[in-house]
């Protein structure tokens, strides 16, 4: 087996003698490129974002950015990836290198003061340069209003570039104006320009890894039979997918792990499928990657990406992960509460479909077992026409919820027919808000049935008051989310 290695701007860097916990950031940094930036080490800032080659949506690679605190090195065993120190072109010693496109918008318009952000902002931003559908619509810079009329709207510029591609990256200094001009300002990448390039070629192959170091282990297996058998042997080995979790455990509670299986790059996980009456979704699949490849088709869940996070985690971030961490107040539980979705857990005996409403059963708990991993989610078609996800948080963007709502009714007539509700943040576990449901099915879609039900909403679960809300907060938000329900579709269903 070849030792393990990354390709870092086009030159392998080994990762022995690095511990197998040592995250891509502390690579980088003890390699001399100390370019990238850790400011939070949880992935809330930002400053950490390099770009990663990636099997691509459109192309056969997008230049993907990530979190560098929060990956373990050895997850990118065989890969490429770029850091700020990479954009830029190199030229003849002695002379002053060319600025990437992002870079020299950036350094122009005033996008950069203190500097601390400016490696991370530069990765997201390359890597949305780079975003092929971006780039399809995008005209030259030049004599683009960058400040006002021009923008399609205040979140996507003249040149198709989408800021949401910068909600995980947080800047101390410019006010964001500057670095929204920046981004609204470059064009589409030169035909030679080496990174377009390389997207038409295919990423590299996830590479079949064991990497050790003293008593710990990082190992990818590279097919599913075999992270079942290894499972099988070390039920206690804790499994990664984007890692955003156990990142975050690594970096900030210390955590370390003797035996750690990566699971993100397996083709059984990665499938995503639409057969007549269901969609299959594979756990492994990247939130990002499941929005571009659904583009709307699930509008509950085209409602939940935006707000699940930022862009930089959902680039890495995965529902399997999502559901398996068993948070009550992971985002994604509530949408498929709603929309009735079942697991596949597999094991090394077989696989078992388990409806997510039956799967968690007590804080951070559920019933898969130990050796069990999640293979798929499968939503069941059709779909109710009429959705809605309302996450209640302090922020609007990358935040964690205090209550979050998702919302699956069929409305016929005036009639609601069937009533599907999921609740995150009000109880030990996400769940269905089974007595609102009844209070709705069989009744006209009306103020007095709304109001009604949002009586009965408000007391379902067991809402706690912690440093994020109270109880009675949560409790009234859960009411409010159906009256704001009702009086956005009372049109839209009548009509
Ligand atoms: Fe803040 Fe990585 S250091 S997101
Ligand atoms: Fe100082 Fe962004 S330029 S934090």
């Amino acid at each position: 087996m070849v030792a393990a290695r990354i390709t870092v701007n086009g030159k392998e860097t080994p990762l022995s003698p690095a511990a197998p916990h040592t995250t891509v950031l502390d690579l980088l940094r003890e390699r001399g490129l100390t370019g990238t930036k850790e400011g939070c080490a949880e992935g809330e800032c930002g400053a950490c974002s390099v770009l990663v080659a990636r099997p691509g949506v459109n192309k056969p690679t997008d230049w993907v950015a990530v979190n560098a605190c929060l990956v373990p090195a050895a997850a990118l065993d065989g890969q490429e990836i770029i850091t700020s120190e990479g954009l830029a072109t190199v030229g003849e010693p002695g002379t002053r290198p060319t600025l990437h496109p992002v870079q020299e918008e950036m350094a122009v318009r005033g996008g950069s003061q203190c500097g601390y952000c400016t490696p991370g902002f530069i990765c997201s931003m390359a890597s949305e340069y780079y975003r092929p559908d971006r780039c399809a619509h995008a005209e030259p810079a030049d004599g683009a209003d960058v400040h006002g009329e021009a923008h399609a709207d205040a979140e996507h510029g003249p040149n198709g570039f989408d800021l949401h591609s910068l909600s995980g990256n947080l800047c101390r200094c410019t006010g964001y104006r500057p670095i929204r001009d920046a981004a609204f300002a470059v064009g589409a990448p030169a035909e030679d320009d080496p990174l377009a390039q390389r997207r038409e070629q295919s990423p590299p192959e996830p590479a079949a890894t064991v990497y050790t170091q003293d008593d710990s282990t990082f190992v990818r297996p590279g097919t599913l039979t075999e992270a079942l058998r290894l499972l099988r042997e070390r039920p206690g080995a804790v499994v990664v997918a984007g890692s955003t979790d156990w990142g975050v455990e690594v970096n900030i509670r210390s955590r370390r792990a003797d035996y750690v299986v990566a699971v993100d790059r397996l083709p059984e996980l990665r499938a995503l499928q639409v057969a007549s009456d269901h969609i299959e979704i594979g756990a492994a699949q990247t939130l990002t990657e499941i929005e571009r490849r659904l583009d709307g088709s699930v509008p509950l869940l085209a409602e939940l990406f935006p707000q699940f996070a930022s862009r930089l985690i959902r680039n890495s971030a995965t529902l399997g992960g999502n559901l398996g961490t068993g948070s009550p107040i992971g985002d994604s539980p509530p949408v498929l509460l709603a929309l009735e979705a079942s697991l596949l857990l597999a094991d090394a005996d077989g696989e078992r479909e388990v409806p997510l409403a039956d799967y968690f059963t007590g804080y951070r708990q559920s019933v898969r077992r130990p050796g069990e991993l999640i293979r798929a989610v499968r939503i069941p078609l059709p779909l109710s026409p009429v959705t809605a996800f309302h996450k209640i948080a302090k922020r609007r963007f990358d935040d964690i919820s205090s209550v979050a709502i998702a919302f699956a009714l069929d409305i016929e007539g005036g009639i609601v027919r069937k009533a599907r509700i999921g609740l995150g943040g009000v109880a030990a576990t996400p769940i269905r808000a089974l007595s609102t449901e009844a209070a709705l099915e069989g009744r006209a879609w009306t103020a007095e049935t709304v109001e009604a039900a949002a009586r009965v909403l408000r007391g379902e679960g067991t809402p706690m008051s912690d440093h994020r809300a109270s109880s009675v907060y949560r409790s009234a938000m859960l009411g409010q989310s159906l009256l704001k329900l009702h009086a956005q579709t009372t049109e839209a269903v009548s009509s």
